[in-house]
């Protein structure tokens, strides 16, 4: 039997016809798509490191099926910037040294951007954190994430109010 999904991918919709029914999202964006940023830590919904944006909504690609988002929108690390231009929350991260050697960096980007999105981020560093803890970080950036998270938060209102205005 032939299995396909089609799903939006940062902006661009696509079938890929699948050898498996039981291929996770995650696989199916490193291994077809080339889609490499989004990492594979512990797969089991652990670590966080594959957290991509589904629908509006953060999660563990590792964990879901590919077959079974079918017709969604797909937001992974590689779609976040805007040409040259950083999302507030990449910026911020540099700003505050909020990574060492990368390799849970883009989980945590989207996990933020999914935070800030749901309107839980707030201005509580506690509260941050508690969002966050999804997603490690082995090299302990912990207060650097944090510090992002929130100034990022802050650009992204700050923004929202100008439009507004
Ligand atoms: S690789 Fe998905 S949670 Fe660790
Ligand atoms: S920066 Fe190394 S695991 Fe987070």
């Amino acid at each position: 039997m032939a299995l396909s999904t089609t799903l939006t991918v940062n902006g661009v919709r696509q079938t890929i016809q699948l050898d498996d029914p039981r291929v996770t999202l995650l696989d199916l964006l490193r291994e077809r798509l080339n889609l490499t940023g989004t990492k594979k830590g512990c797969d089991r919904g652990q670590c966080g490191a594959c957290t991509v944006i589904v629908d509006g909504r953060r999660i563990n690609s590792c964990l879901a099926l590919a077959i079974s988002h079918d017709g969604a929108d797909v937001l992974t690390i590689e779609g976040v910037a805007q040409g040259p231009r950083l999302h507030p929350v990449q910026e911020a991260l540099i700003a505050h040294d909020g990574l060492q050697c990368g390799f849970c960096t883009p989980g945590q980007i989207m996990s933020a951007i999914g935070l800030i999105d749901e309107g839980h981020a707030g201005d509580d560093p506690e509260r941050v954190r508690e969002g966050m803890s999804g997603n490690l970080c082995r090299c302990g950036a912990y207060r650097g994430i944090t510090e992002a998270v929130l100034e990022a938060q802050r650009t992204i209102a700050a923004s929202a109010r100008k439009e507004v205005a």
